[in-house]
Order: structure tokens, then sequence, then C-alpha cells
């Protein structure tokens, strides 16, 4: 062992509480408010880093206990912050993103052109690029790219005849993609929409985008609209997000899959196709809508198509500073159900990409660059994504870990099992890390670095699909979906039926993140203490929260953990009999956790069946961006079958009626940074 990583395993694992003394003051914590009898959670996921050490434990709280009063649970139809902070609404849903027009309409009856120019539907990721340029630090002025997940057909339309007609299938690409809009903070400290600015755009599921890397010009990406296979129209599914150093908008496609389907009876999905979950009905992954894009746009039907799913499930690098620049699909970071991606720089200056494929049973990647990043020259940086290495997590139950390389020739990657070059791993990456033998996660969702310590933390939102099926059983042939994985449950994955998600960190080691192998420990496992079942409980030292997705770091090392706990389940969707694992948990929210202490607290709570997502702030730390996505979806009326009942009237309240997904802005009323 190196010096460099005695150092870094000093300050980044040694001298934490063992998970048992977590597990034990869960467990005291439980007893005198139950007078329960101890059962040793310990014993349940064997001998697990967990926490930190105490010492530090008491110095932190200190600090925490200044900046703000923990919130409680709520399912208030609001957004609730401590004492101290505003709120304000800047960018929802159907609003223009020039400031000035077409107007949202209530209704629901804004044409597509009209959406085309508006707000897309759903904020996800988001990230705050400062202006003039990009290495300004303003504050107070800015751009705020932000995704547009997906949409709800009830929401979006509101009629059963329009959402199947091409106006109805227009409209729907036109609310997702991408929206990059000014800000400019006045000196009331008020944001607003700059009105007419240069760099108001609006990328859709229609807009040209150039294809890069490896899959660039493959057959597997030529369509008739392309026969060389290196310009698609669109990007969609876009989750989470990234950003790089040179200053440009990393937007991440996730669930691809559920605007792809075909009418055709002779139809059938390849084992390619059925690895990402692809089928005739237009299925994505768990939760996803129904977008039937095929009845009107032949390139969305498989079986007139084939080609044109591989040109989806990409990293998509946008410029917010250039509207005229194409974005382009980053394909050498591989093709999969991908969440955020966050960037740590090597030993030697290049850039390694932390990213997760969010799906039950799927994978954590690592795309390290070839070249250097170069902070002088811009243009130096802008096919740094195009050339690289891709590599696939495995978690080893004693605390190490391996970076397994995704080359042609590597970790059976070979010409013997089928496997054709580096353009194949491109578009099969997850059979690739099938084929490499990588750890099935519970749903890897957001990704967070700490670019001081080198620390990446994941969250794992859930996972019911665990079961007996060896990972070396499901990972031989590549038509293993993760759906039909069952694998069994791992010291990284500790548990069978893992309800509430958790949260787990690693360092590369030699604090080198081009280093292929890394220690890991699991921060925390959310839960809700009140619960019987010891497993249930989690780990938590704070406040309680169960399925964490959105994650980030500040400058100062705080990490931001964002919840997705599905509406179905939330408190609010069923009064009278809610879900008992739930149901003391309120509705989705943000707590603030130090990673040295492991004490969490809840920073904000937001309104009825929202999922609350996409964390940044303004360098001066004074304002921080958050997303709501889809208030009020459990009322959600997909197949416009009947009235969707409307649970939530946020942000624009009851006499209004549609909830409207939106970017927040908070502030403290003393001007202060947030947090602290
Ligand atoms: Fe779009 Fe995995 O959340
Ligand atoms: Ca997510
Ligand atoms: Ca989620
Ligand atoms: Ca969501």
């Amino acid at each position: 062992m190196n010096q460099q990583l005695d150092t870094l395993e000093r300050d980044s694992f040694a001298g934490q509480d063992r998970f048992e003394d977590v597990a034990a003051r869960s467990l005291a914590r439980r007893d005198v408010l139950r007078h329960g009898t101890g059962v040793v959670l310990a014993g349940l996921f064997g001998p697990i880093l967990c926490g930190t050490s105490p010492s530090q434990a008491a110095r932190q709280r200190t600090q925490l206990a200044t900046g703000f009063s923990s919130l409680t649970a709520s399912t208030a139809d609001t957004v609730r912050v401590p004492p101290g902070y505003q709120v304000q609404v800047v960018f929802a849903w159907g609003d223009p993103i020039d400031g000035i027009g077409p107007a949202f309409l209530q209704d629901g009856s804004n044409s597509a052109a009209d959406q085309a120019r508006q707000a897309g539907m759903h904020h996800d990721g988001g990230h705050f690029f400062s202006l003039p340029d990009w290495k300004a630090g303003s504050s107070t002025s800015g751009l705020w790219a932000v995704n547009h997940e997906y949409v709800d057909p009830s929401l979006l339309i509101g009629s059963a005849a329009r959402w199947g007609s091409a106006e109805g299938v227009a409209k729907s690409k036109a609310a997702h993609g991408v929206s990059v809009v000014e800000l400019a903070r006045d000196r009331r400290g008020r944001w607003a929409l700059v009105k007419n600015s240069r760099h108001a755009r609006r990328i859709t599921a229609d807009s040209e985008i150039d294809i890069g890397g490896p899959a660039r010009g493959d057959p597997r990406l030529r369509t008739p609209a392309d026969p060389d296979g290196v310009r698609v129209q669109g990007t969609v599914g876009n989750c989470a997000a990234g950003f790089t150093p040179w200053g440009t908008y990393l937007t991440c496609e996730e669930n691809f899959g559920g605007v792809f389907g075909s009418d055709d009876p002779a139809f059938r999905p390849t084992a390619d196709q059925r690895r990402y979950g692809l089928s005739a009905r237009g299925a994505g992954s768990e939760g996803s809508p129904l977008y039937p894009w095929w009845k009107q746009d032949p390139r969305f039907d498989l079986a007139r198509e084939p080609n044109e799913p591989n040109r989806f499930g990409y990293v998509v690098e946008i410029d917010p500073h250039d509207p005229g620049r194409r974005p382009v699909k980053r394909t050498a970071m591989g093709r999969f159900k991908h969440e955020n991606c966050e960037w740590l720089q090597t030993k030697d200056g290049r850039l390694a990409f932390y990213m997760g494929c969010d799906e039950a049973n799927e994978y954590l990647y690592k795309f390290v660059t070839d070249g250097k990043f170069n902070p002088k020259r811009r243009e130096a940086n802008r096919d740094l994504l195009d050339h690289g290495t891709l590599h696939v997590a495995k978690f080893n139950d004693d605390g190490s870990g391996v970076w397994l390389e995704l080359l042609p020739g590597r970790n059976g990657l070979t010409g013997e099992h089928g496997w054709t070059g580096l353009a194949d791993i491109a578009i099969r990456t997850r059979q690739a890390a099938d084929r490499a033998g990588a750890t099935m996660m519970d749903r890897p969702e957001w990704v967070a670095v700490n670019r001081r310590t080198n620390e990446v933390f994941v969250t794992l939102t859930n996972n019911a699909r665990r079961g007996a099926t060896p990972a070396s059983a499901n990972a031989v042939d590549g038509s293993s979906a993760g759906g039909t994985a069952r694998p069994p449950t791992d010291r990284v994955n500790p548990r069978a039926n893992n309800v509430y998600g958790h949260i787990v960190r690693w360092t590369d080691d030699a604090g080198d993140a081009a280093s292929r192998t890394f220690r890991w420990n699991v921060f925390v496992l959310a839960g809700d203490p009140e619960q019987d079942d010891p497993a249930k409980q989690g780990s938590m030292n704070g406040d309680a929260f169960g399925c964490p997705d959105g994650l980030w770091i500040d400058d100062t090392g705080t990490l931001w953990i964002q919840t997705d706990v599905s509406p179905s389940r939330l408190a609010t969707s069923r009064p009278g009999s809610p879900d008992p694992d739930f149901a003391r948990l309120g509705n989705n929210q943000m707590l603030m956790a130090d990673p040295a202490t492991g004490r969490i607290r809840r920073f904000l709570t937001g309104p009825v069946q929202c999922e609350v997502t996409g964390a940044h702030m303004t360098p001066d730390r004074t304002t921080m961006f958050v997303n709501i996505q889809h208030p009020g979806e459990a009322g959600v009326d997909r197949d416009l079958s009947g009235a969707p009942t409307r649970f939530s009237s946020w942000p624009d309240g009851a006499a209004a009626g549609r909830p409207r997904s939106a970017t927040i802005a908070i502030t403290r009323l003393d001007g202060g940074t947030i947090g602290s």
C-alpha cells in the first residue's frame, strides 16, 4: 500500500464506526420509542462498514445544528423549507422560454408549436451555468439547463382523441427534451427569466443531434432518414444530468424505450431489444408511461425501423453558451438507461465520469477519457468524450471493488463470444456488462462526487427483484434483462426486499479516478425507525426517508439527498389506508447529509405526489435551484379513459387546477449561503 492510498484510507474510511455500532444506535433509538426487544440488525447484513468517527460527528453536528431547524415530514401540497428560507417558482411547465410567449393555457390547449417554445414537462436534472461565458462565476446571471423527462397525457393533452392524433404525438415530442433559459436576479433578490435572451432554446424529440464516438456510422445506427448513421432527430427520456469542466451540459437518456412500439402482429423484439426493455406495447421500465408515437411516426415503429432505438440511450452533450451548436450523443459513454453522470479528474489530467443504469439489477459504470482536459482552450475539449474506456463495477464482499474494462478482447468481450469491437460495446453496453460479470445493483440512480476528497456516492433507490438466481447464470447470453434476473443479496445490496433503498460510497484506489480498483462501504440504509422489521428500520443518524434518488454534493462537501418514493405508495395516494411502509414519511423531500458524520436532516418537503430532484447552486451558494417533478402524479389518467383525479394543484393553486412541474429557487431571507 503506497503512501497516498494510506492517507486516503485514513481520511475516507478509517476511524469510522462499524456498521454494528450504527445498527445498535438505531435499535437503541427504536427500543426507547417502542420498548421492543433488540434484534441484532448487523446480523442481517454482516460487517458492512458504515457511519463515521464519533469525534468528527460531535464536531460536525454542532456545525449543522446552527444552519437550520430540521423539518417534520409533511403531506401538505406545498414546498416547505426551514424558517429563514424562501421559495420562488422560476420556470414551470408551459412557461415561454423567451419570457414573452406563447402563454401557458391551463386547459391544456396549447398547440405542439406552442409547446416547442415553452418549458417541457417533468423537470428532472438541471445545472446553472454562470454568464457571461464558461469561465465566469456570476451568481446573479446565468443559464439554467433543465431536462424534461417524460409527459403525463392527461395533463399535457387532456383528451383521448388528441392523444393518439398527429397533433397529440407532436405535442408530446415537443414536451420532451431540454430547455436552456437565461435567468437573472434583481436587486430585490428575485429571479426572473430574461426576456428575449439569445440563449433561450428548446431541444426536443425532433431536434437535430449529431452522433459521436465509436457507434457513429455503425450499420446498426443507419436508417432511411440517416443512411450514414451520423445524425439523429431528438433526445428522449432525459432524466438526470451532468456537466463538463468546459461548461457544457450533459443530458442523460434513461427510459427511451417507452416511445417505441409496433402494431404489426408479426413483430417480436430481438434478444438485444428485450435487453433494453423494448416491446410492441411501448413499455419502458417500471412506471414508464405509454407513448404511442409509433402510431403517428414510423421511425418509432420497431417493425419498420429496428435501428432507430439504437440511436437512443446515450449521454448527450449540449453547449448552453452556443445556441447554434448542434448537440452530440456521446456513444463512447455507453448505451443504457442513463441516470446522471459526474466527473473527477484523474491524476494525469484526464476525466472519469461515473454513471448509473437505473433499473433493477443493473450496473454502475465509469468512463475514463483518453485525452486530458485542457482548461485553457475550450475548443480542445470538444470531442474529449468521444474517446476513452468504459468500465463497469464489480463490488466484492470484503469492501474492495474492481472496475472491469469494457474493451474488445477484455473480460470476455471476444470474437469467440460474438463481440465485434468497440462500436458493438457502445451499442450493447448492458450485454457487455453482463458478459464481464459486473455486480447487479438495487437500481442505481444519481451519482455524486466530492472533488476535494475523491469520494463518490450513488443512490440505490429500491429493489424488489432479488432471489436465488446467481448473477452468473444471468450473465452469459445478453438476453437476461435486469427485470428477469433474480440475483441473491450481497454485501453492497444487503436487503432481500429493498423497499427503502440505500446509499453506497466508494473511493478509487491510490486517490486516482483512473484506478481500476476501489474501496466501498454503505453510507446509509434508508428506512423508517418505527417499523417492526429490523431490515426496514434503516441506519439513519437523523431524519427518516425512503427511496433516495437525486444526489448532489455542493462545494462545502455537503451531500443533498432527494427522494422519489413512488406516488402510488405515498400516504396522500391512499387516504385512510396508507401504505404502512411509507405512512410516516410524508411527501417526497430533500435532506442534507454530512458525509463526515453521517448526520442527515430534512431540509425541504415537496408538494403532494411530487418527486424532488435536480439540485444545483449559484457559485456563491446563495441560491439553490431544485426541480419539483410531477406533483399530483397518482391522479394521472394515462390511458385517458376517465377524468383524472387532481391530487395536487401546485404551484398555481386550486383555482387554476393543473399541477405543473417546475424549477424553484431557494434563498435565505438574510441573503446568506444555503445550509450553513
Ligand atoms: Fe429518471 Fe431513474 O430516474
Ligand atoms: Ca431519478
Ligand atoms: Ca426514481
Ligand atoms: Ca419521477
